[in-house]
């Protein structure tokens, strides 16, 4: 019954729809397919007289960069109320970690593996999205990123394609909650599909190519998650894979994504993306390029204005039909009416947002939870109420703790470690040193007489906010400026004293001899608008810190790319025999391998058991036997054996968390689908190979 009233419903809305699009003049089609940024709108209180032209005549159907209440009600009103279909405006904006509330950037987020914290934080990041007027955001990314060169893997869920597909599946539950129509909810549109993070060498727009297996393997799954989770809207990449730019691709955009994968939804280009299909040379001129992309299945043109000024030649020339305008038309239409637009138009943005303190609190939870203990000799941390020497750029930088997609955050609602550490009523003295990225060191001298009086030096250091991000590649991924010789002076001046790193970035730094040198060290990434606070709550033991990376940390930049899901190959290392997969020059393994992350507490995992059924339910008793409270994170590999091609040595199938008191014990159950054929489990604490259990199943 609730089905046949389903389909009676989508029959009725596309006759309606139908009989919309038998109204509409090429043009007025071509403005629905077509999405501009309105950037000069942001800040000012309207809209150029000239773009509202364009909307009121139906030219510009949707707009990206717009948001806040005022300006989205007035924009979509002109839609709404002048233009000849009063059609209304897909609004749409990057909310890749929070609108107003900034989060902590993806990657940072990605290593709580708790997918509950996952979907709350979009949650909140949609409901401010709606109530800043907004209906769509460009997110969440789901490239998986194997390469710390690529900037653009700080808004990524990481290297591992499980962890994405439970992180994709998440975030659209959070944008889209169960009714899209709702009035806090907002269209996701999952990006970059596919195969962006194994661009060539690191370097930002530059070309992938890989074997079909590895690309259903490893850069798939988090898009086929997406779109079983109902994902509304998908960006294509601007890369192009085997030589087919992403944007014009037919087989993996219409064959894989529509028909395999079944995504019914709008496909929204990335910024100008079809207007570069030329400098890709596969198009000779923009008509040329529009009719590729319709071709492919592309919904909206977002910045190329291909479509609105290529479409009609094409045509012409008879390299495009109406029908397939028409069809792409239907679908933005479809997804207007699925936001509930049509019903009303300014359901969203009915009020003014901002930073509230309930979204402060999850962003000071998730912010807290973030943070990865690299490194704790000797228990240096927590610190018991030293007197501070904080030192470094970064400790009081509240606005580079946004990230490189800081949504519509603003720095001074941010918090730095300086604050945060003088909130939490410890004893601070601070210089910078030098500044984030220059080579002058002036600065140190000063900022080395702050240790001799002080109990603990707490260095603030790495990365500003757009080091990482879209078009920030980096080929050295040390310290940038001059701060390696900031710490350097410091370790030395610090003569034995303990000297805490708080290091800050976009991606994991190959930093070797800092962490060496530094008796403890917290990867803190980005840690969004309650970094100050959350970076004292785990440095004075008021939180046990849990956090884990979610990508490999290499020892050095010729490892990259660097995974724990490899092959095994035929000789792999073995230190006695030369002839073996290894580097003369550096260790095979991570400095850091996926899934590392220490606690307060202190665990131990035993007892690895199987109990059989459909799941299997893998079970392991764990003790924390420290002296704090503290929360573990378990993850479950499986090597699957003997299979006609190889498998890696590990694949990640499940992860848990079991949080534990001083001297207490419990028991974590992860299940898995029975392998086919031999197998064996891997369970423990991270992706390093001598800290797991293992079962032959
Ligand atoms: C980025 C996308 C983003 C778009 C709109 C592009 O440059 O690649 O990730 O969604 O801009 O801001």
């Amino acid at each position: 019954m609730k089905k046949r009233t389903i389909r009676l419903h989508c029959r009725e809305l596309v006759e309606q729809i139908n009989r919309l699009i038998a109204q509409m003049t090429l043009a007025e089609k071509l403005g629905q397919l077509t999405m501009t940024a309105a950037d000069y709108a942001v800040t000012g209180p309207l809209i150029t007289p000239v773009s509202e032209d364009a909307i009121r005549s139906g030219a510009i159907g949707n707009l990206l960069n717009l948001y806040g209440a005022g300006p989205t009600h007035r924009i979509q009103k002109i839609a709404v109320e002048e233009s000849r279909l009063r059609i209304p405006l897909l609004l749409g904006f990057d909310a890749l970690h929070g609108q107003r509330t900034v989060f902590p950037i993806p990657l940072a987020e990605a290593g709580l593996f708790d997918p509950a914290a996952w979907e709350a934080t979009a949650r909140l990041a949609a409901e401010e999205c709606a109530g800043d007027g907004l209906n769509m955001t460009f997110a969440p990314m789901l490239d998986v990123s194997r390469d710390p060169r690529w900037g653009r893997i700080a808004e990524s869920p990481g290297e591992d394609p499980f962890v994405g597909s439970a992180f994709a599946r998440a975030k659209t539950r959070g944008f889209q909650s169960a009714d899209l129509a709702g009035t806090n909810a907002v269209s996701a549109c999952a990006k970059h599909y596919v195969a962006y993070g194994a661009i060539n060498a690191g370097r930002e727009y530059a070309s992938t190519d890989m074997s079909e297996a590895m690309l259903r393997e490893v850069y798939l799954p988090p898009f086929r998650a997406a779109v079983e989770a109902g994902v509304a809207a998908i960006m294509p990449a601007f890369t192009d894979l085997s030589g087919i730019p992403m944007t014009a691709h037919v087989h993996l955009l219409q064959n894989v994504l529509r028909e395999e994968l079944g995504f019914e939804g709008v496909l929204v280009t990335d910024y100008h993306a079809i207007a570069e299909l030329l400098n890709h040379g596969v198009a000779g001129d923009l008509a040329e390029a529009a009719a590729l992309a319709l071709k492919a299945g592309i919904d909206i043109d977002m910045m190329s204005d291909a479509y609105r000024l290529g479409l009609p030649q094409a045509l012409q020339r008879n390299l495009v039909a109406m029908e397939e305008i028409d069809a792409a038309v239907r679908r933005v239409l479809v997804l207007k009416e699925r936001l509930g637009l049509f019903a009303d138009p300014y359901r969203r943005g009915r009020s003014d947002v901002s930073v509230t303190a309930q979204s402060r609190a999850l962003a000071r939870d998730v912010g807290t939870r973030s943070l990865v203990l690299l490194k704790n000799d000797a228990n240096i941390l927590p610190l018991a109420a030293p007197k501070l020497a904080v030192i470094g750029p970064l400790a009081d930088a509240g606005g580079e703790m946004r990230g490189p997609w800081g949504g519509a955050g603003r720095s001074e609602d941010c918090v730095g470690v300086l604050q945060g550490l003088t909130d939490a009523g410890l004893i601070v003295r601070h210089a910078p040193g030098v500044a984030i990225d220059t080579g002058d060191l002036s600065g140190v001298a000063s900022a080395l007489e702050l240790c001799a009086d002080a109990d603990v030096i707490l260095l603030c250091l790495g990365e500003a906010a757009l080091m990482s991000g879209e078009a920030a590649s980096r080929a050295y991924l040390g310290l940038p400026g001059a701060q390696q010789e900031l710490a350097d002076a410091v370790f030395e001046k610090a003569g034995g004293k303990p000297v805490v790193v708080v290091l800050f970035s976009g991606r994991p730094l190959a930093v070797p001899s800092l962490v060496s040198r530094a008796h403890a060290v917290l990867a803190a990434w980005f840690p969004g608008c309650e970094a100050g606070h959350a970076i004292a709550d785990v440095l004075t033991g008021k939180v046990s810190p849990s956090g884990r990376t979610a990508v490999s940390w290499p020892r050095a930049v010729g490892q990259i790319p660097i995974f724990f899901g490899e092959r095994p190959g035929g000789r792999p290392f073995n230190p006695k025999d030369h002839f073996t997969s290894h580097y003369s020059d550096v260790e095979n393994t991570p400095l850091f391998a996926f899934g590392h992350g220490l606690t307060y507490g202190d665990f131990a995992l035993s007892n690895l058991r199987v109990e059989p059924g459909n799941p299997l339910r893998v079970k392991v008793d764990v003790e924390n036997r420290g002296a704090r409270a503290a929360e573990e994170t378990v993850f479950l590999f499986l090597n699957q054996k003997c299979a006609g091609v190889t498998r890696p040595v590990l694949e990640l199938k499940g992860f848990g968390r079991i949080a534990l008191a001083a001297n207490a014990r419990g028991t974590l159950t992860l299940t898995l689908p029975p392998p086919e054929g031999r197998a064996e489990l891997f369970v423990g604490p991270s992706a390093d190979l001598t800290s797991l259990l293992s079962l032959s199943i």
